[in-house]
């Protein structure tokens, strides 16, 4: 069915905005970059990607007549905050399983930013030892089970809200979003970027765009440095999404592009190339981004732009998808200023 035909519960302020980035453009030297800022599309706790999946999955919660959002996520996800923050909103319960996705010796990594942030809306937050992993987890099966116990109507939402049928179509729609913002800047965006890590963002997109006329590239930066993984999960959610949305053609290969090599070895582990990318975007832009997503993604976008794979022509689409509560739990990395 036409994706307009999903239900839809408003979560955010509106289109999210889109605006030229023209000194890190002009520092480049190459493409114009623009970003679309997911980091401001509400006013639920700093907002990120995770709010606008959520307007899709929480009408199909309360009609399961749910009380409680059970989700799962490393200790600074950003996703667990989200969902805290929606289920404050609709006056329901969360209870939030935070595994130890990161080696992050950090002191206050457990405390700070998005952890904190969970507490303060009032979650129930349960730290859990399980290393990264974006599958199904027996401490998730088992916080499922506690609320149920309790007489309570348990809603699950997998990490990153991905893997679950509805995943993809907060991104399905912010694709129908850009053509609208594109008609009113008098602008086409023939490149996106954007960090690729439960898969659902890139999925959500390429399956939205595949609709549309005009080709475009849809190029998923790999922030979690388990690029199989990440290529496959990006593939299925495409093509369930486009199938649920009614594309009426099968997604080709070449149309789903996961990049890697700006990760570095590990989810969570920022390396140089990111740390150059959140000051080279704080200083030329003051628009922050995070060392776990968003830093990985703006330094694939650098080097694409500088070595000319985005054409000088291009106008390229950044997706800001939000996660700077997460900084606070890295400041150790920003104590020094490296030039
Ligand atoms: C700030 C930020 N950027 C990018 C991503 C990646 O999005 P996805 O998990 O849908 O691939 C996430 C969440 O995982 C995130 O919180």
């Amino acid at each position: 069915m036409p994706l307009d035909a999903f239900e839809r519960y408003p979560l955010l302020f509106g289109p999210s905005p889109i605006h030229p980035l023209d000194r890190l453009s002009a520092h480049l030297g190459g493409a114009r970059i623009w970003a679309k800022r997911e980091d401001c599309n509400s006013g639920l706790a700093f907002g990120g990607n995770k709010t606008r999946k959520l307007e899709y999955l929480l009408p199909d919660a309360l009609k399961q007549g749910a009380d409680t959002l059970v989700s799962i996520g490393g200790v600074q996800s950003n996703h667990t905050r989200q969902v805290a923050a929606v289920a404050a909103r609709a006056g329901l319960k969360a209870v939030l399983v935070q595994e130890r996705w990161v080696d992050w010796p950090d002191p206050v990594n457990d405390k700070v930013g998005n952890i904190l942030l969970s507490r303060i809306m009032g979650a129930d937050v349960r730290l859990a030892p399980a290393g990264f992993g974006i599958g199904f987890k027996q401490s998730w099966h088992e916080a499922l089970d506690d609320v149920r116990a309790a007489g309570g109507t348990p809603y699950a939402i997998p990490a990153g809200a991905s893997d679950h049928p509805l995943g993809g179509l907060g991104f399905a729609n912010w694709a129908y979003e850009v053509q609208q913002q594109e008609r009113e800047l008098g602008v086409f965006f023939d490149t996106i970027i954007v960090c690729s890590v439960t898969g659902s963002t890139h999925a959500g997109m390429i399956a939205g765009f595949a609709g549309q006329d005009r080709p475009r590239r849809v190029l998923g930066i790999d922030a979690s440095a388990t690029i199989d993984e990440t290529r496959s999960q990006v593939a299925k959610i495409a093509r369930n999404t486009a199938e649920l949305i009614g594309l009426g053609r099968d997604l080709r290969d070449d149309e789903i592009t996961v990049l890697e090599g700006w990760a570095g070895d590990l989810y969570g582990i920022p390396v140089q190339s990111t740390l150059d990318a959140i000051r080279l975007t704080g200083q030329l832009e003051g628009v922050i981004i995070d060392p776990v997503y968003e830093g990985k993604s703006m330094a694939g976008l650098i080097d694409l732009v500088r070595n000319g794979d985005i054409p000088r022509n291009s106008n390229v689409l950044y997706a800001h998808l939000g996660g700077q509560p997460a900084i606070n739990a890295y400041s150790s990395v920003f104590e020094q200023h490296l030039t």
